[in-house]
């Protein structure tokens, strides 16, 4: 049974909020009465929240005007009054389709990825966050809750500012140490012929600076920086180190690396 036929059935089946349900083709509601698919809800103080008319293909007049008015922006409800079955609360109840009083990443933003310009991209988790903290812990003041958008050093985050609010090595673990456990892990250089090479980040990171191979080494995006075992052998990527001297050499013991 398709995806929407079971999310009509089961509206059928537990009573919906407005008259009568009737199918409407997926196909059939592009453009329908200057509908858009993706519509942002801004709110004041969480950011945007995005409602995707395609993931809920029901008649028009299952949520217009009884629910909705036509118009982006114009419905505006707390959390609480949802949970006393406004806007999206009519269904999203824990009857008709998941709570609003959980879940809150289905709706919000989940996981987030952080650009700097040196080092990537460091990863922060909404959903671990939330099991603890309500939102206006972080927004608005800590973090303007739009990505990319509330830029801090380490140094900066060391003093308190950022993620450093909490991650100071008392209320969580400290910006100072642990580097791998917000920014990039071990990374695996798949090669079923040659045996997989995993290279190790953390140990690396224990020995240098993000610096000393970021960005000028490699790029610090997975694959964008392909190398030859010759490259290496001429001091490029893995080699530039792996020497013999400084470090174990590439030409010498391949199990080192590789998975043979
Ligand atoms: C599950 C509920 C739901 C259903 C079903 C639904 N809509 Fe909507 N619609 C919304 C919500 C939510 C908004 C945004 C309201 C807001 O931003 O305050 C919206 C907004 C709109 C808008 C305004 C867009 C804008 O840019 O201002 C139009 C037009 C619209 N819907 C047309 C339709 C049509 C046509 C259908 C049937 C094919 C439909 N809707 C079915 C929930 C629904
Ligand atoms: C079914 C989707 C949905 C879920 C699940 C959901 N929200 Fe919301 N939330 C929204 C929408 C839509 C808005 C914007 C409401 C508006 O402006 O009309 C909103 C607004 C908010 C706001 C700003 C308005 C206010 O009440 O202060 C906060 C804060 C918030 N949500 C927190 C949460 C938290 C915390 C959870 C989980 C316990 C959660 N939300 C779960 C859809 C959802
Ligand atoms: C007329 C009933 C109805 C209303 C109103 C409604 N929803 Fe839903 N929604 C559903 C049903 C049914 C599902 C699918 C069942 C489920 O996932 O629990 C769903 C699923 C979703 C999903 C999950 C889609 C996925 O990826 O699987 C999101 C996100 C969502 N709704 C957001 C919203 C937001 C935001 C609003 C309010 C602006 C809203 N819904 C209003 C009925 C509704
Ligand atoms: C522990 C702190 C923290 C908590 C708690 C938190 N957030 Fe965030 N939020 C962040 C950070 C950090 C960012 C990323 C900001 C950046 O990229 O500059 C963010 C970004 C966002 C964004 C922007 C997403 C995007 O892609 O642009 C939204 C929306 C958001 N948060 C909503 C929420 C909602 C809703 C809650 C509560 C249910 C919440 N946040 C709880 C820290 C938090
Ligand atoms: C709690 C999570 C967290 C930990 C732990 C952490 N970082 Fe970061 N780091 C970030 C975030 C988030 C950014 C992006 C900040 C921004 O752009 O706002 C960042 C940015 C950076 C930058 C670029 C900005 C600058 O200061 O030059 C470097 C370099 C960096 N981190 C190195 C490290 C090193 C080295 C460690 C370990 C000693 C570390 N980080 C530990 C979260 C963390
Ligand atoms: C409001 C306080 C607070 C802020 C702000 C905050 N964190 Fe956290 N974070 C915590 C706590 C508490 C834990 C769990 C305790 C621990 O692991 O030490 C945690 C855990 C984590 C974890 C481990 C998650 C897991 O899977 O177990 C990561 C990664 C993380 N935070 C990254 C970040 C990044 C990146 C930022 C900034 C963008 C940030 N945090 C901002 C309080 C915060
Ligand atoms: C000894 C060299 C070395 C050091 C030191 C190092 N990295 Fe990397 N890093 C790499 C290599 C090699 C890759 C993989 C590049 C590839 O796949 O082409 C990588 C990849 C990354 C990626 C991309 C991960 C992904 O999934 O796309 C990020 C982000 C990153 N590093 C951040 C850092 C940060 C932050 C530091 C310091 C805390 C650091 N690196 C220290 C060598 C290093
Ligand atoms: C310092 C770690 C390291 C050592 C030691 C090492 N390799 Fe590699 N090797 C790699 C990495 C990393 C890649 C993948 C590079 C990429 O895809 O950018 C690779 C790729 C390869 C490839 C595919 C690319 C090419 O050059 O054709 C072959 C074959 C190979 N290694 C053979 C060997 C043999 C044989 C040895 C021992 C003489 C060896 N390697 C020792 C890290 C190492
Ligand atoms: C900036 C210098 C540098 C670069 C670049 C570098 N390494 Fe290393 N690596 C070292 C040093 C130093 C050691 C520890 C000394 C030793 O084992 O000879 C080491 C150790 C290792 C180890 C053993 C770690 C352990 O836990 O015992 C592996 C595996 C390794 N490197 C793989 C790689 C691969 C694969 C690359 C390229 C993708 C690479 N390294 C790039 C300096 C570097």
């Amino acid at each position: 049974m398709s995806r929407r036929w079971f999310l009509i059935l089961i509206l059928l089946l537990i009573g919906s909020p407005a008259p009568v349900l009737h199918a409407v083709g997926m196909s059939g509601m592009g453009g329908v009465g200057g509908m858009v698919d993706k519509l942002s809800i801004q709110t004041k103080s969480v950011g945007t929240v995005v409602f995707s008319h395609s993931l809920h293909a029901l008649k028009c007049n299952v949520c217009h005007p009884s629910i909705f008015k036509k118009k982006n922006n114009s419905n505006h409800v707390t959390m609480e009054l949802m949970e006393q079955g406004r806007s999206c609360g009519a269904c999203h109840n824990g009857r008709q389709a998941f709570n609003v009083t959980g879940d809150c990443v289905t709706c919000h933003a989940g996981d987030i990825a952080i650009k700097t310009k040196t080092v990537g991209k460091a990863m922060f988790s909404h959903e671990v966050h939330i099991d603890m903290y309500g939102c206006e812990d972080c927004h608005p003041d800590l973090f303007k809750p739009r990505n990319n958008s509330n830029h801090a050093t380490m140094d900066a985050m060391a003093e308190g500012a950022s993620c450093g609010a909490c991650h100071d090595g008392d209320s969580a673990f400290g910006v100072t140490g642990d580097c791998a456990t917000c920014h990039a892990g071990d990374i695996l250089y798949k090669d079923e012929d040659n045996g997989n090479v995993v290279f190790p980040h953390t140990a690396h990171i224990d020995m240098f600076g993000c610096d000393e191979c970021h960005p000028d080494l490699f790029k610090p995006k997975r694959g964008a920086n392909r190398a030859s075992m010759e490259d290496m052998e001429n001091g490029e990527s893995c080699g530039a180190c792996h020497d013999g001297d400084s470090a174990f050499g590439v030409a010498e013991d391949c199990e080192s690396c590789h998975d043979m």
